[in-house]
C-alpha cells in the first residue's frame, strides 16, 4: 500500500535560483495561514457542506453501488456512461489509472467477462453516431450520471440512447438497460427513474459534481469493470486521515495548497502545470484540471469583493510533451510552476535490448528498461527546470495501485478546498458556468430562458 509523497525542494529559495519559498515560512506565517484555512474547512465540513470527505465511510452507499454493479456486470458486453464534467472525468481518471490499457480492445476472457467501458460526454454527432454504430443494443447498459439531472448534453444523450434502444428492442428495452446516478429525491432524471422503474444510485446532496469521484458517479462504472473500489476508498480514507492535521508540514494537502497558492500570489506563477510521467495518470490530470479550474477560478471572494488573482491549471504529459511544451516551460514566461506526478515502481516494464553497440545514442539505452528511461526523463526535466530557476514540485506514489489512486484523488480534493480558503473564494460553487447554460437552453427553445443577443451587424467580421 503506498501513499503519495510531495518533494518540494525545487520550489525552495536557495535551491531554485532566483526564486522560491523561504522554508522558514513553512514554520512561520504560512503555517499560521494554513491553520486558519484548515479551521475554515473543518467548520464547513462539520456544517455538512463538504460531503466528499465522508464518502469513503458511507457503507450504505458502497454496498448499494456494489450490489447494482454485480447485477449489471455479467449481463452486458458494453457499459456507456452518459455524463459530462464532474459526472464523467472521475470515471475517465479511474478507467485510465486502474483498468488495463486498451481495455475496450481486449476480448471478453481478458476482461474477466466484464463490459467494455465507453463515455458519452461531448454531444458531437460524429462520436455519438460512431459509438452507437459499434454497439449491440441488447448487450449495452447505459449509466446516466447527472447530479442535477438536467444537464443539456447529458439529457440529449439520454434521449438519443433511449430511443436507439427502444427502436431496436421495443418499449420495454430501456427499463432493463438504463441505470441512473443522480441526486436523491429530486430532479428530472430521478423522476424519470421513478416513472420507469429504473435502477438508481445516489449522489449525496453535499457532494458536488467535481467532488463526486468517490461516489457512485464514478465508483459504479469502476465496480462494473472490476476495479477494486474498496481499495480506492481505503486509500482515500487514509489520505483524508493523514491530511486532517492543522500542522502544515504534516499535512500533504496543506503543503500542496500552500505552495501553489504562494507560487501564484507571491512568485508570479499563476499557471499550475500538472504533468504526470505515466500514461495511466492522463485521466487524473484532466480531472485535476477541472477540480482546480472550477473550484478556484472565481470573480469574487467569499465577501463579494473582486478577485484579482487565481491559478490556471494546465495538464501536460511526460515524456511526450518534452518534445512540444517543455521549451515553453524552460524558456517561456516565468509564470508557471510544474507539479510532476510519478510512481517509484511500474506495474510492468519492458527491457531495452542491447543492440547496435557501435552507435553511442543507441548503445547507452540497451540493458535499461523503458521505465528507467521514463523515470530518468522525469528526474532530468525537474532538475533542468530547477537549474533554469523554474520552480517545480513532485508528487510520487510507490505504485499506481487502487489504494494509491484513491489517495491521490482525496489528496487533490482536500488540497483544492484548502486552496479555496487561502484564496478566500468558495471552492464548491461554479457560478461562471450558469449563464452559458441558460443561453444554451434559450437557443434550444426552452421557455423562460434568455437568448443571446443578435450580433450587431457592425461587430461581425469575417475573413
Ligand atoms: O463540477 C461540477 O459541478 C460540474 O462540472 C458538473 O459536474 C457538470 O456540469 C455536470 O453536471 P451534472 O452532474 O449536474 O450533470
Amino acid at each position: 500500500m503506498s501513499s503519495p509523497t510531495i518533494d518540494f525542494a525545487n520550489a525552495v529559495a536557495g535551491v531554485v535560483p532566483g526564486t522560491g519559498i523561504d522554508p522558514d515560512r513553512l514554520h512561520g506565517d504560512l503555517a499560521a495561514r494554513f491553520r486558519d484555512a484548515h479551521a475554515a474547512v473543518t467548520a464547513r465540513r462539520r456544517a455538512g457542506e463538504m460531503g466528499f470527505f465522508a464518502l469513503p465511510a458511507d457503507r450504505d452507499l458502497t454496498v448499494r453501488t456494489g450490489a447494482v454493479a454485480a447485477t449489471v456486470a455479467p449481463r452486458f458486453e458494453s457499459l456507456v456512461v452518459i455524463g459530462i464534467g464532474g459526472s464523467a472525468l472521475g470515471t475517465a481518471a479511474l478507467r485510465d489509472a486502474l483498468l488495463p490499457p486498451a481495455w475496450n480492445e481486449l476480448d471478453a476472457a481478458s476482461r474477466g467477462g466484464r463490459p467494455r467501458l465507453h463515455l458519452m460526454d461531448n454531444p458531437d454527432p460524429d462520436s455519438v453516431a460512431a459509438l452507437l454504430g459499434r454497439l449491440n443494443p441488447a448487450r449495452t447498459c447505459f449509466n446516466v450520471v447527472s447530479k442535477s439531472g438536467s444537464t443539456a448534453e447529458t439529457m440529449a444523450h439520454l434521449l438519443v440512447a433511449w430511443t436507439w434502444v427502444e427502436s431496436s428492442l421495443g418499449p420495454g428495452g430501456p427499463r432493463e438497460r438504463f441505470v441512473v446516478t443522480t441526486s436523491p429525491g429530486r430532479g428530472p432524471l430521478r423522476k424519470l427513474a421513478e416513472d420507469h422503474g429504473l435502477l438508481a444510485l445516489d449522489v449525496p446532496d453535499a457532494v458536488g459534481g467535481r467532488f463526486s469521484v468517490l461516489s457512485p458517479a464514478a465508483l459504479f462504472p469502476a465496480a462494473v469493470t472490476g476495479i477494486d473500489t474498496g481499495a480506492v476508498l481505503a486509500g482515500a480514507a487514509e489520505a483524508a486521515a493523514r491530511c486532517s492535521t492543522p500542522e502544515l508540514l504534516r499535512n500533504s494537502a496543506g503543503v500542496l495548497a500552500t505552495l501553489l497558492h504562494v507560487a501564484d500570489t507571491e512568485m508570479g506563477c499563476p499557471v499550475h502545470v500538472f504533468m504526470p510521467y505515466a500514461d495511466r495518470l492522463r485521466g487524473l490530470a484532466y480531472w485535476i484540471q477541472q477540480l482546480w479550474a472550477e473550484s478556484l477560478g472565481k470573480a469574487v471572494d467569499r465577501e463579494g469583493r473582486p478577485v484579482e488573482s487565481g491559478p490556471t491549471p494546465l495538464p501536460s504529459f511526460g515524456a511526450a510533451d518534452q518534445h512540444s511544451v517543455l521549451q515553453l516551460l524552460m524558456e517561456g514566461p516565468r509564470d508557471k510552476i510544474v507539479v510532476f506526478l510519478g510512481r517509484e515502481v511500474p506495474e510492468r516494464d519492458v527491457g531495452i535490448p542491447e543492440r547496435f553497440a557501435e552507435e553511442p545514442a543507441l548503445a547507452c539505452l540497451g540493458g535499461h528498461t523503458l521505465f528507467d528511461l521514463l523515470d530518468a526523463e522525469r528526474r532530468a526535466t525537474a532538475e533542468a527546470m530547477r537549474r533554469e530557476g523554474r520552480p517545480n514540485l513532485t508528487v510520487m506514489t510507490e505504485r499506481l495501485d487502487a489504494h494509491a489512486v484513491g489517495s491521490l484523488l482525496m489528496l487533490f480534493q482536500i488540497a483544492v478546498v484548502y486552496a479555496g480558503e487561502l484564496y478566500g473564494v468558495n471552492p464548491l460553487d461554479q457560478p461562471g458556468v450558469e449563464l452559458g447554460k441558460k443561453l444554451t437552453f434559450g437557443l434550444m427553445g426552452r421557455d423562460g430562458y434568455p437568448r443571446p443577443e443578435a450580433p450587431r451587424s457592425d461587430s461581425r467580421w469575417r475573413v
